[in-house]
């Protein structure tokens, strides 16, 4: 029987390895600030329990008032990608969105509500307020749109639970049951939250608008942070990778193309135990120079981009396996239309680039000054 719906007749209007490589840049990026506002936001809410301490107060305030701007890079960073996976992968990724559809489109309040709560965590931290339950109520929200993710990005892969979901109910209100891969999967992306949360607050410590105690504070605590969860990221990927199914593994190891995605899970692995030996000796060094923040991003930004090429082979070979190959599509390439799309889309990550730099700028008063 076939599993998958038939292939839309509408030839793709660009190459496939195109397509792919926007989908990995862009969710790369999503990536990234997910993780900031996953691991951010939980440690801002546990230092705003602290105010009676100066530093602490200090940090949970930074923290949450530029974690308002990271949500809107994760949503604006999170649309990309949901076009690309849409176009390769429609004929799998709608079919579970729709089996799920009641909680899939719940996201749109859910992340709604999130937003608004981050706001109101912000103001409460500014003011000196109690602001713990509102934070976590926010991070429990994200934390939750993390799961829903996690959900549709694996039922997609299991066409053979689709036609009992849909038996149950053609309603979308229950969520799926029994994939070994979601638990190790969503345990990856909220562990690597609090590793890139503590990166992220070792870059802060370089910046200039903290006092040296403030930044020797930030350095420490994010260091030891970032090592901390990154050993547990670390075994949450190893689990991860350890579930999938016997194909997927061999596919890995031995496939033409896909061999390149087990070595970026190679590099995932190097990568992330060079960012924990990194952020210890940051961290108990207490190291606050702006090149040990900026080389921690750049680590960030490479654990994420490799975990996406693993994670783009993981996903292909599961489909291949079951008769979905992502490659072999109609494709009718209109040149004019991509170059124009990809002057755009370098036009927009300056625009991006240049909007980052204004906020970075505009934030010279001194991060513990009342305001
Ligand atoms: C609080 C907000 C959000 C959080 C915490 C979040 C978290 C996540 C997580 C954890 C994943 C990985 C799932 C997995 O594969 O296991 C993911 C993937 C993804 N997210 Fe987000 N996300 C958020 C908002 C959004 C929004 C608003 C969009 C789009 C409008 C979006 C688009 C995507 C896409 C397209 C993927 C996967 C793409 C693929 O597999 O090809 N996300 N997100």
């Amino acid at each position: 029987m076939q599993s998958f719906p038939a292939v839309d007749p509408i030839p793709l209007p660009a190459p496939i390895w195109l397509l792919k490589l926007l989908h990995i840049v862009t969710l790369s990026l999503h990536f990234v600030a997910v993780e900031m506002l996953l691991g951010g936001l939980l440690l801002a809410v546990v230092l705003s329990l602290f105010r009676g301490s100066p530093l602490s107060h200090v940090t949970a305030r930074a923290l949450a008032h530029r974690l308002t701007v990271v949500m809107t890079y994760v949503v604006n960073l999170g649309v990309p990608p949901l076009l690309f996976a849409q176009v390769l992968y429609g004929r799998a990724l709608y079919t579970s969105s729709v089996l799920m559809g009641a909680y899939w489109i719940s996201v749109i309040a859910l992340l709604t509500l999130t937003y608004w709560l981050l706001y109101q965590f912000s103001a409460r931290v500014d003011a000196g307020r109690s602001a713990w339950w509102v934070g976590l109520s926010a991070w429990v929200l994200a934390g939750f749109i993390a799961r829903l993710l996690s959900t549709n990005m694996t039922l997609m892969l299991r066409p053979e639970a689709w036609r009992g979901m849909y038996s149950a109910s053609a309603a979308g209100i229950y969520l799926p049951t029994g994939d070994p891969t979601l638990e190790p999967r969503w345990l990856l992306m909220m562990a690597g939250g609090l590793f890139i949360g503590g990166l992220w607050m070792v870059y802060l410590a370089g910046r200039s608008t903290f006092t040296a105690e403030e930044k020797r504070f930030l350095a420490g605590l994010g260091g030891k942070v970032a090592a901390l969860f990154g050993i547990v990221y670390l075994a949450a990927g190893l689990w991860a990778a350890s579930v999938q199914p016997q194909a997927v593994k061999t596919g890995l190891a031995t496939h033409s193309l896909y061999r390149f995605a087990g070595f970026a899970g190679y590099g995932w692995l190097a990568l992330v135990a060079v960012a924990v030996l990194f952020a210890a000796i940051a961290g108990f060094g207490k190291m606050t120079a702006a090149w040990v923040g900026w080389a921690g991003a750049l680590v960030a930004l490479l654990v994420e981009i490799t975990l996406v090429v693993y994670r783009d082979g993981v996903r292909d070979l599961t489909l291949l396996s079951k008769g979905f190959d992502v490659w072999d599509r109609a494709v009718v390439t209109n040149w004019g239309v991509v170059g124009l799309f990809l002057v755009l889309f370098v036009v927009g990550l300056g625009v991006i680039g240049w909007l980052i730099s204004v906020v970075a700028r505009a934030q010279k008063p001194m991060e513990g000054a009342a305001q």
